[in-house]
C-alpha cells in the first residue's frame, strides 16, 4: 500500500495553509541562489514573509531562457557538495537546462512517483517494465525510484529494442509498463510480426503513457490494442520529471500534486491568470525542493483545470491533458526538439543554403523526422557520392544535438516553397 491518504485527501483550506508554509520556506531557500538573490521582489518578500498564496502573483516568472543564461550553477541554492544528481536537457549548440537534486529532493520525488502510481491502481504485487530512456531523461530514473519505493518488481529495460522488450515482458510476467504513446504503435507491430497478441500473450493490465501529447482517441486505441487500462503521466524535468500530475483510476484528468507545487494557469500573451476552467499556460512553483527551487516557472504547456471534485476522493486539482505548447518545441520519439537547435547545426555547415524545413510524419508505425535542406549551388553537383556523405554527416550532427536520427533530403537551392510572412519551418503530419 502506498496511499498518503491524509495529504492526498486534505481539505482545501488546510492544503492552502500547508502551501503557504512551504512556499515561504521555498522562497527562503531559492534566494540563496545567485539567480534569485538578485531579484529585488523576491528578496523583499522573503524579508516580510508571504501572508497569502495570491502574493505569488507579485513575483516575476522564471523562464527556460533564465535557466540557460544561469548555466551551469546560477539557480543552485546550496553548496555543490550536497547535490547528488543532475538531469539535463539535450543540446550542444546552446546551454542546456540543468536541474539539481540533493538526497531529500530525490526522496520526495520518489514519493510523488509512488503516490502517483498507486493512484492509478498499481500495487507492490505488480511487475513494472520501464521502457523510457534512462540516463539524463527523467522518465528512466524518475519512474525507477518510484516503482522501487512502491515495491513492484522493476524491469529497467530502457528505450529501444522492441524484440527484447517483448521477451522481457513474457519471461517475467510484466503486468504494468511505461512507454511513450507513439512508441506503443511500433511495439504492437513487432508483437504482430512475431505472431503474438499482447492481449493473449502477456499479463499486461496497465500501461502508463506520457512524455508527449496524445489524444483521448489515441489512449483508447492503445487500451484496445493491448487489452489494458492506460493512464496519462505528466511531468517536466524542471519540476523533477514524471510525478508532477498523474491520472487516477477515474481516468478523468491528472491530479497535480499541490502539496509539492503551486499551480497557476496564465494567458501566455497577457501573462494574467485565465478565467476558471479556461485553457492557458501552466506555471509552477516548487514547494519541497531544496537544491533548486523554482519560482513561477513558465512550462509553456497549455492546459486547464478540470472543474469540480474527483470521485476518487483526492482533493488535489486535476489538469486536463496537454493541449499544446505556447512555444515552438515539438516532441518526437520522446525527445524534445526546438527548431533552433536544428537551425544551429545546419547554419554551421558551409554547404548548406538559405532554407530548410522539418516534416514530421508517421512511417510504418514510427514517428520520423524528415529534414529537407537546401544546398548551395556550387555544392549541388551531380556527385551522388558526395551528397550521400553530406546527408549522413548532417544526420549524425543533428542526432548528436537532439538525440533522434533524422532522415535528410538535400534539395536544390530555391526549391523549398517560401511561406508568406513568418517562415514556417515545421510541418507536423502526425495523427495523434
Ligand atoms: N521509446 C522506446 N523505444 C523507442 C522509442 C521510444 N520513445 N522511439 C523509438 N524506439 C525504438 C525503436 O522502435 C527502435 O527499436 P526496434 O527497431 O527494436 O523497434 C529503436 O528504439 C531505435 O529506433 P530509431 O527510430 O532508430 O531511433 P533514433 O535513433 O531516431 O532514436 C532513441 C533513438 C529511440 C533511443 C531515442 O529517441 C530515445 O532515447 N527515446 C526515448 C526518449 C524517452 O524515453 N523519453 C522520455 C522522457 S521522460
Ligand atoms: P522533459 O523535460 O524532457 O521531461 O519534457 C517535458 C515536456 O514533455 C513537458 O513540458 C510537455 O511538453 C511534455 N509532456 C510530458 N508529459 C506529457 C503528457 N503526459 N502529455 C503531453 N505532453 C507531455
Ligand atoms: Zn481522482
Amino acid at each position: 500500500m502506498y496511499w498518503e491518504k491524509e495529504l492526498e485527501t486534505i481539505d482545501r483550506r488546510a492544503l492552502e495553509s500547508l502551501q503557504l508554509d512551504r512556499l515561504n520556506s521555498s522562497l527562503r531557500q531559492a534566494v540563496k541562489s545567485p539567480g534569485y538573490c538578485r531579484i529585488p521582489e523576491i528578496s523583499k518578500i522573503v524579508k516580510s514573509g508571504m501572508t497569502s498564496i495570491a502574493q505569488l502573483g507579485e513575483l516575476p516568472f522564471t523562464t527556460k531562457e533564465d535557466l540557460r543564461q544561469g548555466f551551469p550553477w546560477g539557480f543552485l541554492s546550496m553548496d555543490k557538495k550536497n547535490v547528488v544528481r543532475l538531469h539535463s536537457s539535450s543540446g550542444t549548440t546552446g546551454n542546456p537546462t540543468v536541474v539539481y537534486h540533493n538526497r531529500e529532493d530525490l526522496q520526495s520525488w520518489a514519493n510523488l512517483m509512488a503516490r502517483s502510481l498507486f493512484s492509478a491502481g498499481i500495487r507492490d504485487t505488480d511487475v513494472f517494465q520501464n521502457m523510457s530512456g534512462y540516463g539524463l531523461f527523467t522518465g528512466g530514473l524518475g519512474f525507477q525510484y518510484g516503482v522501487e519505493k512502491l515495491g513492484c518488481l522493476s524491469i529497467p529495460s530502457g528505450a529501444g529494442n522492441s524484440l527484447r522488450q517483448i521477451k522481457l515482458m513474457r519471461d517475467f510476467g510484466t503486468t504494468v509498463a511505461h512507454a511513450i504513446p507513439s512508441y506503443l504503435g511500433r511495439l504492437f507491430e513487432v508483437f504482430k510480426d512475431e505472431g503474438l497478441d499482447p492481449r493473449q500473450d502477456t499479463q499486461l493490465h496497465t500501461l502508463v503513457i506520457g512524455a508527449e501529447p496524445h489524444s483521448e482517441e489515441h489512449r483508447r486505441r492503445i487500451e484496445e490494442l493491448f487489452g489494458v487500462k492506460a493512464y496519462n503521466s505528466f511531468g517536466l524535468s524542471e519540476m523533477n520529471g514524471p510525478g508532477v500530475a498523474f491520472e487516477c483510476t477515474e481516468q478523468n484528468g491528472l491530479h497535480v500534486w499541490e502539496d509539492a507545487y503551486v499551480v497557476e494557469i496564465i494567458d501566455p500573451l497577457t501573462l494574467q491568470p485565465v478565467a476558471a476552467g479556461e485553457i492557458g499556460e501552466l506555471v509552477m512553483t516548487t514547494l519541497d525542493r531544496q537544491a533548486m527551487p523554482l519560482i513561477r516557472y513558465r512550462t509553456r504547456d497549455l492546459t486547464r483545470f478540470i472543474p469540480g471534485p474527483c470521485r476518487c476522493g483526492r482533493t488535489h486539482r486535476r489538469l486536463d491533458r496537454i493541449a499544446g505548447r505556447s512555444d515552438d518545441m515539438f516532441i518526437i520519439k520522446g525527445c524534445n526538439i526546438f527548431p533552433m537547435q536544428i537551425e544551429g547545426v545546419l547554419l554551421k555547415l558551409p554547404e548548406v543554403g538559405d532554407d530548410y524545413r522539418i516534416i514530421i510524419e508517421t512511417i510504418a508505425d514510427q514517428d520520423e523526422m524528415l529534414i529537407e535542406v537546401e544546398v548551395k549551388k556550387q555544392w549541388f553537383t551531380g556527385d551522388l557520392d558526395f551528397l550521400a556523405k553530406l546527408e549522413n554527416h548532417i544526420a549524425r550532427l543533428i542526432r548528436d544535438e537532439v538525440l533522434v536520427r533524422p532522415l535528410i533530403k538535400l534539395v536544390e537551392p530555391g526549391s523549398i516553397p517560401k511561406s508568406e510572412g513568418k517562415a514556417v519551418r515545421v510541418f507536423d503530419h502526425r495523427q495523434r
